[in-house]
């Protein structure tokens, strides 16, 4: 079946004004006691296109997949898929989505034959296209020599794409993957990045969540950064890097109680202020052109600034994220924001945890 076939099947069921879009969510909403990790997100996917939802640790994108996967309830708004209301329809849904967990929802003991083939035989496939399938699978993700060993003596890499693979055994038009290279080495992601592009080439859409810019930058059409639960932009990545310039001047000075003269320095060169990092003593500039550092670093030495340490760099999600909202993104799993401190934070990681173990029986679910 197309996905435009699918998506009139589901429209003949929930007439939607999105029929014609992959993904359409209004003011969605999830709530945990008291807490909104999902707190009105509009999106809007078009068929054929790679989405990529941004945000840091905790900024709600898996429970923003999972709902819209219908392995959450949806607390308030809309969402549908190919036109169909993800609320009113959750089979129809889960016939036209494949998902990706943030962690891969193998089973260790099985070999990767064995894994697709039990998968394909849950989803009610007869055991000669179930072996096909998974024999088919195998190929498309460069799995073939490892196909007979336990999934347990696999790299991270080759579960991230068995699991792909495992999500694709019904052809699903739209794929979610979630955080699809996280702990994945540099070629590794490489190799990823492709065989999602290929998914796509293939007449698939892919919606996927990410906590890297440059992940974002390679693949996505478009992008949603969201924190705190909330979308606080939308764009293609370029829009997105244009808000904090195409690169960084990244500064750390000897003597950082020099900080207010060189803020002032760089304010004078370039008629913007610096974003004032807080570590000690370092500040970011961004630069429309990279040559302007010259001018920067110039500038700084007739003033008498001395500078420890200097680089060039292309923003980082960081500088994205500050420039959007103000704030840090929190440094990573064990960091904190500003307004949710460490603890909040470090809930966050436990409760992805919590989906780790919980995604096995999710994927059965949703099989
Ligand atoms: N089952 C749950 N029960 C309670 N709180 C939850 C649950 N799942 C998620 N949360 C909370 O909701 C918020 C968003 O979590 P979510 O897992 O969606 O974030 P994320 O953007 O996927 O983060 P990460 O990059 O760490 O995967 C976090 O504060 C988290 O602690
Ligand atoms: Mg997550």
């Amino acid at each position: 079946m197309s996905i435009t076939e699918l998506g009139r099947a589901g429209g003949d069921l929930s007439p939607g004004a999105g029929a014609d879009l992959a993904v359409r969510t209004e003011g969605l909403v999830k709530t945990f006691g008291e807490h909104r990790a999902v707190d009105g997100i509009d999106l809007v996917v078009r068929p054929g296109e790679i989405f990529g939802v941004l945000g840091p640790n905790g900024a709600g994108k898996t429970t923003t997949l999972r709902m819209l996967a219908t392995l959450l309830t949806i607390d308030a708004g809309r969402a549908e898929i190919f036109g169909v209301d993800v609320a009113a329809n959750p089979h129809v849904i889960r016939q036209l989505v494949g998902v990706t967990g943030q962690y891969a929802s193998v089973d260790e003991n099985l070999t990767a034959r064995e894994n697709l083939w039990l998968f394909s035989r849950l989803q009610g496939i007869a055991a000669p296209r179930a072996r096909r399938i998974a024999t088919e699978l195998l190929g498309q993700f460069g799995l073939e020599k490892a196909a007979d060993k336990p999934i347990a003596q696999f790299s991270g890499g080759m579960r991230r794409r068995l699991d792909l693979a495992a999500s694709l055994i019904t052809r699903p038009p739209l794929i979610f993957l979630d955080e699809p290279t996280t702990g994945l080495d540099p070629r590794t992601r490489g190799q990823m990045w492709d065989t999602i592009r290929g998914l796509v080439a293939d007449g698939c859409t892919v919606l996927l969540t990410t906590q890297y810019l440059d992940e974002a930058d390679q693949l996505a059409d478009r992008v949603a950064v969201i924190d705190h639960g909330r979308k606080v932009a939308e764009g293609t990545p370029d829009e997105l890097k244009t808000a904090v310039g195409n690169s960084t001047l990244q500064l750390l000075l000897a003597e950082p109680d020099e900080v207010p003269t060189a803020a002032q320095v760089v304010r004078r060169v370039l008629g913007s202020d610096p974003v004032l990092s807080p570590e000690r003593g370092r500040l970011n500039v961004a630069l429309d052109q990279a040559d302007l550092a010259a001018d920067v670093l110039i500038a700084l030495r007739t003033a008498g600034v001395s500078i420890s340490s200097v680089s060039v760099a292309k923003p980082s999600l960081d500088e994205v994220f500050l420039a959007l909202t103000g704030h840090e993104t929190g440094g990573g799993e064990t960091g904190g924001t500003e307004e949710s401190g460490g603890t909040e934070e470090s809930g966050g990681y436990r409760e992805s945890g919590g989906y780790r173990e919980s995604a096995g029986s999710g994927r059965e679910e949703n099989r």
